[in-house]
């Protein structure tokens, strides 16, 4: 962390002082780097050969992520051709197994202003054979309870992405508490949940489409959040036991043919 040369004395004392505030690496924001291939079941989302966001794997050839993963700025939906999935790595330099999307479906409900209903399932162009899925929790998380979030997002509020996966723990907080926190800066609705260590630890841009596992099972989408890591804003997520019934809906759909 701290690296200077014998003549940089300034330098030195600067790095002594304050690298525990610029010096840190700080991953999602405020978490740690994964080593080892403990999460088989995330995967990241590239358009045109960009990465844009995380995901999950809930079937071997199905993929949770975030609404607002699949469309543009301006709430055009992207042209599944150009999204892809790359799978089975922790080094956004290793390509890993590769997917096409053969199809994106996102509820009517999702609105791109409020990021409300923040869930999209891709129906992969054809399985991943080896995939490891996550198991969605159905029931809603106890507040307090403390979560997993990976990706490789940005390690600080105006950051830039992390090669290597990262992983942090965060707390989740009220609806109540988090809306009184948002004020007139963001509707938390049914369909949110919200988590963060305030000022400490949290999931940044880039993290999105990502995955919160609680005791075990996927909660939560990383969906939105203002800035990273705030003392006064927690982070956004969906909550997958009030878009349960859509997930299902939408992994049933990809077993009906239609003539
Ligand atoms: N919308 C962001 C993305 O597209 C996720 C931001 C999460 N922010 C936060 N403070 N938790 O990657």
């Amino acid at each position: 962390m701290c690296q200077f040369s014998r003549l940089l004395v300034l330098q030195l004392v600067l790095c002594l002082a304050f690298g525990h505030i610029y010096g840190h690496q700080m991953p999602i924001v405020g978490g740690s780097a994964v080593t080892e291939k403990k999460y088989p079941y995330f995967v990241r989302l590239y358009y045109e050969n960009k990465f844009i966001c995380g995901g999950s794997l809930v079937r071997n050839n199905a993929v949770l992520t975030a609404a607002h993963c699949v469309e543009d700025s301006s709430g055009e939906d992207f042209s599944v051709k150009a999204l892809s999935v790359h799978a089975g790595t922790i080094n956004l330099g290793d390509t890993g197994v590769e997917r096409e999307i053969k199809y994106a479906m996102v509820s009517k409900e999702y609105d791109a202003e409020t990021a409300n209903y923040d869930v999209a399932v891709l129906i992969l162009s054809s399985t991943i054979p080896s995939a490891s899925v996550i198991p969605l929790d159905r029931s809603a998380v106890a507040d307090g309870t403390s979560c997993l979030v990976i990706g490789h997002g940005h390690t600080e509020e105006g950051g830039v992405v992390s090669n290597q996966l990262q992983k942090t723990y965060v707390p989740v907080v009220s609806r109540e508490e988090c809306q009184r926190e948002y004020g007139d800066n963001g509707i938390i609705t049914q369909y949110m949940m919200c988590a963060s260590e305030p000022g400490k630890k949290d999931s940044c841009p880039g993290d999105s489409g990502g995955p919160m596992i609680c005791n075990g099972k996927q909660a939560g989408i990383v969906s939105w959040g203002e800035g990273c890591g705030r003392v006064e804003y927690p982070g956004v997520y969906t909550d997958i036991s009030k878009v349960y019934g859509f997930i299902e809906y939408a992994l049933m759909i990809e077993n009906i043919v239609f003539i």
